[in-house]
């Protein structure tokens, strides 16, 4: 009588330990979807002018006919930058300070600012945020 209990327990155990193989498994698709359905794009007009402007999450370096788009979202602890001193990227918050190619020049923050994506579509920027 025992041993059935024990096989029985031994089964359901099995049982449940197999649908909890699938939670890893559902994390990391939700995670996909969530990856995902965060990005979006945003149009501004193609900048005519040198120098850097900033756009609901993006910065936009022009120098010459070459364009660079960067976030806007600091790399410590993640405040819009919305403000340069000459060349220098300047987060508000705690004062990290990044060149105009999203290089850390002073910290707190370690890591340089991560570059988007863009196309250019007609008289458009089209950038896809983060
Ligand atoms: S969030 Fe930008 S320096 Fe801290």
């Amino acid at each position: 009588m025992a041993k059935k209990e024990n096989q029985i327990s031994r089964r359901s155990f099995l049982k449940v330990a197999r649908h909890l193989l699938w939670i890893p498994v559902i994390f990391a698709i939700g995670r996909a979807i969530k990856t995902n359905s965060t990005a979006k794009t945003i149009k501004i007009p193609l900048p005519q002018n040198e120098g850097i402007s900033f756009h609901q999450g993006a910065i936009i370096v022009k120098e010459g006919k070459d364009i660079r788009v960067l976030s806007s979202k600091c790399t410590h602890l993640g405040c819009s930058i919305k403000k340069n001193e000459g060349e220098v990227l300047v987060c508000g918050c705690h004062g990290s300070r990044y060149s105009k190619s999203g290089e850390v020049l002073t910290g707190p923050a370690v890591d340089p600012l991560a570059s988007l994506s863009y196309q250019i579509k007609g008289a458009q920027l089209w950038i896809t945020t983060d």
